[in-house]
């Protein structure tokens, strides 16, 4: 698979993902976002692009994103993701949060990268400990999901445990 930075042209698609509550899934809040609103996320430069997942034969499966936290100390990233339903559990979204977690560390001076998730997403909690993320605790009513406040976990990888890129290299 291909990670590569979102362009003007898959804001159509990712505006129909972002519309379609299978893609977010049943452990991510529902919304919807207008083309408009995708337009205006992806013309700001406030706005970090998120990264686009593609196949090896050009298909596009899903998404990373990324964003900033808001942290007195700054310098804090947090990171999202989604797959189109068809294409779970085959590792990409794995292989796809590895090579963005070095990115991030190489690209970025940022001593940590978090990432929380339902309590019941138990396919992105294997995503998040493949990747070498570590579980830091539960943040009780800290998601609205289909009407009810739900716990998340809070999980964190630091650049001390990340050490080295595993997919990207520093050439490359
Ligand atoms: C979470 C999500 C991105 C995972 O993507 P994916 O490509 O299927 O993930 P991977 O195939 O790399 O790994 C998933 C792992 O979870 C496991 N898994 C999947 N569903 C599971 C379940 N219900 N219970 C336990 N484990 C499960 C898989 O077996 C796999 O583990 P393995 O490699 O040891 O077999 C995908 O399920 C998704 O898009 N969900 C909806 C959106 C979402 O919830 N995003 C995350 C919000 S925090």
């Amino acid at each position: 698979m291909n990670l590569r930075v979102m362009e003007k042209e898959d804001l159509p698609l990712f505006a129909e993902w972002a519309n379609k509550p299978e893609v977010f899934g049943e452990y991510n809040p529902l919304h919807q976002m207008s083309r408009i609103e995708a337009e205006k996320m992806f013309e700001s430069p406030l706005e970090l692009k998120p990264f686009i997942i593609e196949k090896k034969d050009g298909s596009k499966i899903g998404f990373v994103s990324h964003f900033h936290v808001l942290h007195v100390a700054g310098k804090l990233l947090e990171i999202g993701y989604s797959l189109v339903p068809s294409e779970r559990g085959k590792g990409y979204c794995t292989e796809a949060v590895r090579i963005m977690i070095d990115y991030l560390f190489l690209s970025r001076d940022t001593m940590r990268i978090q990432a929380c998730t339902d309590t019941r997403n138990l396919a992105s909690q294997k995503v998040l400990e493949k990747a070498g993320f570590k579980k830091e605790g539960t943040m009780r009513k800290y998601l609205f999901i289909r009407g009810e406040l739900r716990d998340a976990f809070l999980y964190s990888i630091l650049r001390e445990e990340w050490k080295e890129p595993k997919v990207l290299t520093r050439t490359s």
